[in-house]
């Protein structure tokens, strides 16, 4: 039998070597210990990103970046590994990793000449769905903010194309989870914890079936968590691929758990249901190209609007924590999200402006910037309010030992989705019509944005942030990252780009480092509490500058990021501390 390569990770909490070959990969892991997200003092953890010569993936869950290395290390590329984890992470994360989501995954090969892809698996809304049908409060229930699922297409169409292994080897591990059970983490046992005690039993009597402990008692880290429904609907997809999930028992069963709520997905709507491969956007930033998804997220065309205005400022000179450097990021982000609230939707049905992605029109943005004072967002058009998001999605990086790479976020929306577990079927259904814009034209300035682009149609892709990169430098790929967080995703990783572009930051101090955020409305700051700590002659001189800070500090995103060293070609994975994280790797 052939030597097993040793599998490496590091965790949040319990670095460790699960298959040691030799006493030196012993050692190795050992080295790359890393701290864990629990106090905002950096000083005190060990930092240093999990080194990896051959392959690796870094997700917020240990259990689904563990499936994801094993199956490179059986032979299978980033895309079996992305497969494997985003199946995993189903189970195992029941909080954003999904069947009834969707997202977007991003694959750059080595080659810089072979072509990398898109896959857009983002929901869509039911054909029932109509323009004002989130007019009235009442209507705006559980079951009828469900989009139709795009997940399971998605991951199909991405393994159809590139995939090496067989398809059932890479649902495997996430059956064997979802059957004998997984082990929560904290991370995870805290959030089943906190959706139990937040849902009404009568109205989410299915979430409890599924996620409440037997005796009634809250989760602990440790415990096991056993989901049979989910562990058969998984063999459905194994056995049948993606029509084992879109057509016969699960869509029945779909079909009925709309029934029950009211909702609008129908069997019809299922069967209809296409991912979509797209020409991911190429944007350059210095020397760096930039390679993101197009709409129908918003994600890559905001983050290129930004960078591109950002090329027009010497950051490196003003420096990465000074109040110049921060004043301009916001001046790029309010402008960038202005003009996604005004122009970005599903590009079946909006010609999406070119401009947004020129460099000349990021030089007449950047010439509106005044370098002694913020801009009120009022005066760059009305004013908006944004309908709620909450901090669960989720996003993770693969490369594999040809140097290919997968970046790929997916959510189920809210934290839980709709909270609507399909009876039977074991798993829980978004609540993506969230994202759409609810009340056509109207757009106060406290309102919520009414603007046609991304109003309700059937059949319509609602217009997501999520941001899933690869940065090439030389053609050869540095950098792969993504995140979380709603609106935040989009400067979470503009801050990681910039980080790493124009401030070299190692790579874990890039993840680590504070983050802030604007988003043209409202007209306000977030930021970290490390960015307080660490640097808060920046913060007085942005409120000097006019900018109006949050007076209560937020965590923001979980950019699980890959860098790979342009000589050596060594991979540096850094698993993000916010909510838990691993790398693994061999
Ligand atoms: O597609 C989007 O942009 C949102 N539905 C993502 C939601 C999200 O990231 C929530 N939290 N992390």
């Amino acid at each position: 039998m052939a030597p097993r390569t040793a599998l490496f990770e590091s965790t949040c909490s319990q670095p460790r070597l699960i298959v040691a070959s030799c006493g030196l990969a012993i050692l190795a892991a050992v080295a790359a210990l890393s701290g864990c997200w629990c106090t905002p003092a950096r000083a005190a953890q060990v930092d240093e990103a999990l080194k990896l010569s051959k392959a690796a993936v870094v997700s917020v869950n240990l259990q689904a970046s563990r499936a994801g290395a094993e199956m490179m290390r059986r032979g299978g590329n980033a895309v079996d590994a992305a497969v494997a984890a985003a199946f995993t992470l189903a189970v195992t994360y029941p909080a954003a990793g999904n069947l009834g989501g969707g997202g977007y995954l991003l694959y750059v090969p080595a080659d810089p000449t072979a072509e990398s892809f898109v896959i857009d698996f983002r929901e869509v809304a039911p054909a029932a769905a109509t323009r004002e049908m989130f007019v009235t409060p009442a209507s705006r229930t559980p079951h009828r903010r469900v989009g139709v699922p795009g997940t399971v297409r998605g991951l199909a169409l991405a393994h159809a194309r590139f995939g090496r292994l067989p398809w059932n080897v890479l649902v495997r591990p996430a059956i064997r989870l979802a059957r004998d059970g997984c082990l929560l983490d904290d991370a995870v046992a805290g959030e089943l914890n906190r959706v139990l005690a937040t849902s009404d039993k009568r109205q989410f009597a299915e979430l409890h079936a599924t996620f409440a402990r037997s005796d009634g008692r809250p989760w602990n880290a440790g415990d096991r968590l056993v989901q049979r429904d989910l562990a058969e609907s998984l063999g459905r997809i194994a056995e049948h691929g993606a029509d084992g999930f879109y057509t016969g028992k699960t869509a029945e069963l779909i079909e009925a758990e709309m029934r029950r709520g009211d909702g609008l997905v129908t069997a019809a709507d299922l069967a209809a249901y296409q991912a979509v491969v797209r020409v991911p956007l190429v944007g350059t930033y210095r020397d760096c190209e930039i390679l993101a998804v197009p709409p129908s997220s918003s994600g890559g065309v905001t983050l290129i609007e930004m960078l591109n205005i950002l090329e027009n400022f010497d950051l490196r000179k003003q420096g990465r924590w000074s109040g110049e450097t921060l004043h301009v990021m916001i001046e790029a982000m309010r402008r960038a999200y202005r003009d996604r609230a005004c122009y970005l939707g599903d590009p079946a049905s909006n010609e999406i402006p070119s401009k947004l992605t020129d460099k000349q029109y990021a030089r007449e943005l950047a010439a509106t910037i005044n370098q002694e004072r913020a801009t009120p967002s009022d005066s760059l058009a009305g004013g908006i309010e944004l309908a709620p998001d909450s901090e669960q999605t989720t996003h993770f990086s693969v490369v594999d030992q040809d140097r290919n790479a997968v970046s790929l976020t997916y959510t189920l929306e809210n934290s839980f989705g709709s909270r609507a577990v399909v009876r039977g079927g074991g798993f829980l259904l978004n609540d993506e019509m969230n994202d759409f814009n609810w009340l056509p034209g109207v757009t106060d300035r406290t309102g919520r944005i009414g603007t046609p682009p991304n109003e309700v149609a059937p059949g319509k892709r609602m217009l997501s942030s999520m941001c899933p990169i690869v940065v090439r430098r030389g053609g050869k790929t540095l950098l792969v990252t993504g995140s979380p967080g709603g609106r935040t995703i989009i400067n979470t990783v503009l801050e990681m780009v910039v980080n790493v572009v124009d401030f070299d930051l190692d790579v874990r101090d890039a993840v680590d480092s504070p983050r802030l955020h604007h988003q043209w409305l409202p007209d306000q700051v977030r930021y970290e509490p490390l960015l307080a700590e660490e640097h808060p002659a920046a913060l007085v001189q942005l409120r000097k500058l006019g900018h109006r800070l949050t007076d209560r500090p937020v965590k923001q995103g979980d950019a699980h990021t890959i860098w790979i060293d342009p000589t050596s070609g060594e991979l540096s994975a850094a698993a993000d501390r916010r909510i838990s994280g691993s790398a693994t790797g061999f």
